[in-house]
This record gives structure tokens, sequence and C-alpha cells, in this order.
């Protein structure tokens, strides 16, 4: 099939390239002239395992192209994907701009039976919104042209993305037109070969799903932490609390894990946005306040626990850092744990020495050169000169560390673990202090 996709960012472009993988000739349209030059030359502007490859792959294959032209896109595509940002306002509600100047364009170009599908994270109605845009756009053309607008969120995971949208677990697609489902039923089918994943809702429903997935998500995490702050308080460890619970399957394993607060481009951004949307319809989700609340104060956790280290006394004092991205296997700084940190301890007067494997390009562009901020390329070099380690981001190369030597470069032996990747008597065997997210030892 034929496929437009607006927008380039993570959603957009790992949806584009996994569908030009399955067989379809898909064009990508930016605004941004100069990162359509450097996708067409095979240069991705994220880091994100296993999209290189397909990008470049198809490309060169000439499945997957990318363009500034919005009326060259419209004119290609059967279905037309609206994947750009929906930044999160000063209110906390999600800005559609973007997407209704997409849909304002569509209006202004189409000229068959088109399906404008909404990929983004958008709030409940904007189906609506964009149809009357794109309505509205050809009234003023006195063109009639038929189309469809179709809800279809996306639910990938940065770090796993291309995984999730060449192997996902739901198809969501939200619309009350026959056509348009059966035009989105053939786009998907190969991505339903063993079994069928699609569930088929009207719009506002599908715009709600989004939401809903992403909430209950940020739920578990705040909950978890949450027991973690009860458990360092009575004396117990919210590990063993974790696996005692997950081991019942209407709970499960996955997605307790307690740490340092949830970061990224969508927990946050979309609490607040659900939250904000009920409020407008009258209602107070208290439940969603309290899951941001608590991540609010969880994100200052590591910090809390460094100052009464040290009795509040940090100026002068160095903090070694592992991992600034938001989560392991992605370059993401937004929302991420690591900044609250770095900046609290700024405040107070430390310094920071930090390592990440990905992320310290996008650290350097946020932060700039500072006397307080030393990037370094490897986890132990940034022991050097620091009195203690803190650990932000579990990726897998922090995971056995080499405790002994630790404990030989720091000044005053602590690791400070915001993500519990370390048994406590295996540090504190080596000589280290330990402190954990909830682990009863930290008080
Ligand atoms: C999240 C959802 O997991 C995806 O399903 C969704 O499609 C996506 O948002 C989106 O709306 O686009 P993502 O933000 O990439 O994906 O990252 P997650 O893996 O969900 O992690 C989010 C944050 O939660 C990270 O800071 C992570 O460290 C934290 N986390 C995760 C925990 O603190 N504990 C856990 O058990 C799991």
């Amino acid at each position: 099939m034929k496929v437009t996709i607006f927008g380039t960012g993570y959603v957009g472009l790992v949806t584009g390239a996994c569908l030009a993988e399955m067989g379809n000739h898909v064009v990508c349209v930016d605004i941004d002239a100069g990162k359509v030059a450097r996708l067409k030359q095979g240069e991705i502007p994220i880091f994100e395992p296993g999209l290189e490859p397909i990008v470049k792959r198809n490309h060169e294959s000439g499945q997957l192209d990318f363009t500034t032209d919005a009326a060259l896109g419209i004119s290609h595509g059967q279905v037309v994907f609206i994947a750009v940002g929906t930044p999160p306002d000063e209110d906390g509600s999600a800005d559609l701009k973007y997407v209704l100047s997409v849909a304002r364009t569509i209006g202004q170009h189409v000229d068959r039976y088109t399906v404008v599908v909404n990929k983004s994270t958008v709030p409940v109605g904007t189906a609506d919104r964009v149809r009357e845009a794109i309505a509205d756009e050809l009234a003023k053309r006195g063109a009639s042209v038929e189309f469809d607008v179709v809800s279809n969120p996306e639910f990938l995971k940065e770090g796993d993305a291309v995984e999730d949208c060449l192997r996902p677990d739901r198809i969501v697609i939200g619309s009350s037109s026959e056509r348009a489902v059966a035009v989105l039923r053939k786009l998907y089918a190969p991505f339903n070969r063993n079994h069928e994943r699609t569930v088929v809702m009207d719009e506002r429903s599908a715009e709600l799903t989004k939401y809903a997935a992403n909430a209950m998500l940020a739920t578990k995490i705040s909950f978890m932490n949450e027991i973690a702050n009860i458990a360092e308080r009575v004396g117990a460890d919210v590990e063993l609390v974790r696996q005692g619970i997950g081991s019942d399957p209407r709970i499960g394993y996955h997605f307790i894990y307690p740490g340092a607060g949830y970061g990224g481009s969508c927990f946050p951004k979309d609490v607040q946005a659900l939250e904000r949307t009920a409020r407008s319809v009258g209602y107070d989700a208290r439940l969603l306040g309290a899951v941001e609340a608590v991540n609010h104060d969880q994100k200052t956790k590591l910090f809390d626990l460094i100052a009464r280290h040290f009795d509040g006394q940090l100026a002068g004092k160095t903090i070694a850092l592992w991992g600034l991205a938001f989560k392991p296997n992605t370059d993401d700084m937004r929302e991420a744990s690591s900044r609250n940190l770095m900046e609290a301890l700024w405040k107070a007067g430390a310094k920071v020495r930090a390592y990440d494997p990905e992320a310290r390009t996008e650290t350097h562009r946020i932060y700039g050169d500072r006397d307080d901020l030393v990037l370094c390329s490897g986890g132990y070099q940034a022991l050097e000169g620091a009195d203690v380690l803190a650990i932000v981001t579990e990726w897998k190369a922090f995971r056995s560390p080499d405790f002994n030597r630790i404990r030989g470069m720091l000044a005053e032996p602590a690791i400070f673990d915001g993500r519990n990747l370390y048994d406590p008597s295996a540090v504190e065997e080596a000589g280290l202090a330990y402190y954990g997210i909830g682990r009863g030892r930290s008080l």
C-alpha cells in the first residue's frame, strides 16, 4: 500500500520504517529540512536499537522516502498518518497545534478518498477536531472529497521500539467507518499473521485506551514506589515484597520495579494530560493526581539520601553518576530522573562526574559546558576524584561492577542505588555503604 507519515519523531520514523519493511511504499514528511536531508543520507536522529538498518535498507530499496513536500506526501498516501508531537502546554494539556496544522494541510491538498490516521497520543475528541479541520479546508476550496479519520494509537517503548512495532501485542483501530477499518485491517494484516491482534472500537475509546494504558503503567510504578517508601520506614526490603506480590498472576512481575521515579516523553505528560481531560469534564481524578505526586517526590529521593549521608554538607563534594538517560537503551533525557538529581546537587554546591553509554551528547546539548559537570567516557573514569557513586539508569553495563575497585576509587565509599541493581550485602562486604530504594537500610 501507499502510506504517508507526517512527523519523523520516534513514533513516525519507527512506524514508517516498519511499514516499509512489510513491503509498503512509505513517504515520511517533516517540516525540518535538515532532518529530512540527514535521513536521506541514512543518518538517524535518535539512538534506537535496530532502527538504522531498516531505515537504510528500505530507503536504498526505494520503499521508504523522506520529503518536506506536504502536497507530494498527501497525493502519495492512501493512508496518511499524523505522528507529529503533542507537547504539553502550560496547564499540562496536550498542545494540538501541530496535529491540527497537519490536518489543515491535508484538507488543502487531498483529492481522493484518504484514510487519515491519528498515531500521536491525543486527547479524547481529537479525531473529531481533525475531521472538522480537514472538512473546513475542503469547504474553503469548495471541494468534496471523501475521507475518514481513525484513531490508531501507538504502544511502542523507546529502546524496544522496532520490536514493539513489528510484533505488537495489540493493534487498536478506532473508527466508526467500515471502509476505513477495512483499509487498516489490510495494512496491518502482515502484523497479524499468527494470531489476530486487532481490536476495533470507536474513535474516543481508542483515544482513551492510549491514556489508560500509560496511566495504568505509571500507577504500577508509583504504587511500588509508595510501597518502597513504607518498606524503608518499617525495616522491610521492597525487592522481596516485589517478588512476593509478582508471583500472583493478577499482579505479575512486570513493571513493578521501584526506583528513582518514572521519566520519558510519555508517562509524565500523559498522566497530566489525562488528569486535565478529567477535570475539563468535571471529574477530579484523584488517583492520577496521587500517581503524579508520588513520582514527583520519588525523583528527589536519591538527592535526599545523598544529602542525609553528608549531613546536608554537599558543597565541594563530587558525585559520580552512572546513567543519564531516562531508561536504558535510549539517549532520551526527557524528564529523566538524572536531571532532577544533578540539578539538586549543583544547587547544593556539589560537582557531578557522569557516565552514560549513549546520552552524553544529549546531556551536553541540554546543559552545555559547566564547571560542575564532567561527562566521562567510562564508568570507572567517572569515579576518579569522586566521593560517592549514584546510579540512576539500569544499563546492563552497570549490573555487575567490581565493588572492590569502586571502593578503592571513592573517597567516601558509598553507593546510592537508584534502581536497586545490587545485593546490599555484596556491596557492604566489599566495604562500601549501600543505599537503595525501599530496602529497609536507607533510613
Ligand atoms: C511508555 C510505555 O511503556 C509504552 O507502552 C508507550 O507506548 C510509550 O510510553 C508511549 O506512550 O509512547 P517509554 O516511555 O518508552 O514507554 O518507557 P517505559 O519503558 O515505559 O519506561 C518509562 C519510565 O518508567 C522509565 O523512566 C523507567 O525507568 C520507569 N520504570 C519502568 C520504573 O521506574 N519501573 C518499572 O517497573 C518500569
